[in-house]
């Protein structure tokens, strides 16, 4: 599909792609994507996720739905994976061994963290085998903010958390690389320095004029909004985003993602 790249090439160049044409994936491919995806470090061997690839069109315009603003790169992917937190399967192991195991407190920080970087793990190197393989992605986080709509629709067992869809296919786009904050701001030695606000406030002239130059907000959110102010739109702690995080800290709770 694409000659040979080196894989920090790869890495480098990748973006998220939010325009595709239209097209199928062969299911060979797609095990190699998802096989790729579990060769990712997992803690202790329980691989705490489930990846669920969206096949039927029914259900792919039910997924769709839910994604709004979303609804054409639903439909135009390759291939849609929901990307699941699968503390259900991992306590089924567990309660194998006969002993009196973690999940069954009603707290359990340490687990439920590693299994999202677990999932995290996974889906990165899903993102990186689809590059290789010639096809662009992009993550979309509507099932962390609807979980129950994705868990009725999925009809996943409680313990079974929809975290992401990572919807993959053929580029239909070719957008800039987006901005990054400076390296030495993330990357520092010996010691953790504090950055300056100016440090910061650069950052954010040069991230709003990064997007602004490829017309962001413009192509993706459909508004005619600066990046800033649409920052702060995504941002803004008003009472309806207090709803959503109350409902979601509920809904993780309930399915064994217990802070
Ligand atoms: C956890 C996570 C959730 C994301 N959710 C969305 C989303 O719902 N919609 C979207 O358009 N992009 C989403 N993205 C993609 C980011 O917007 C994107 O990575 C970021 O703008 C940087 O652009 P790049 O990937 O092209 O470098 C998500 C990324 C991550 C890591």
């Amino acid at each position: 599909m694409r000659g040979r790249r080196s894989i920090l090439k790869l890495l480098m160049e990748r973006r998220s792609i939010r325009i595709f044409r239209p097209s199928t994936m062969r299911d060979e491919i797609a095990e190699m994507i998802v096989g790729a995806g579990v060769r990712a470090p997992t803690t202790t061997q329980l691989q705490p996720y489930t990846v669920i690839q969206v096949r039927d069109e029914g259900l792919r315009k039910a997924v769709a739905d839910l994604c709004e603003g979303f609804e054409e790169l639903v439909r135009d992917a390759a291939a849609v994976f929901l990307v699941c937190v699968d503390l259900y399967r991992v306590s089924r192991v567990l309660d194998l061994l006969g002993h009196n195991h973690v999940l069954k407190t009603d707290k359990h920080p340490v687990e439920s963290v590693l299994a999202i970087l677990d999932s995290a793990l996974l889906i990165e190197n899903m993102i990186i085998a689809a590059e290789a393989l010639g096809y662009g992605s992009t993550i979309l986080d509507y099932p962390l903010i609807s979980p129950k709509e994705f868990a009725e629709l999925f009809k996943l067992p409680r313990g079974v958390t929809p975290l992401i869809l990572l919807c993959v296919g053929e580029r239909g786009e070719s957008p800039p690389l987006r901005p990054r904050l400076p390296l030495d701001i993330v990357f520092q030695k010996d010691r953790y320095e504090d950055v300056p606000d100016e440090d910061l406030e650069d950052y954010l002239k040069f991230m709003e004029k990064a997007m602004e130059r490829e017309g962001y907000v413009r192509k993706y959110a459909k508004v005619n909004m600066k990046y800033l102010e649409y920052l702060r739109t995504k941002t803004i702690l008003d009472e309806h985003v207090k709803k959503v995080n109350e409902a979601v800290e509920k809904y993780l709770r309930e399915n064994l993602l217990k802070f």
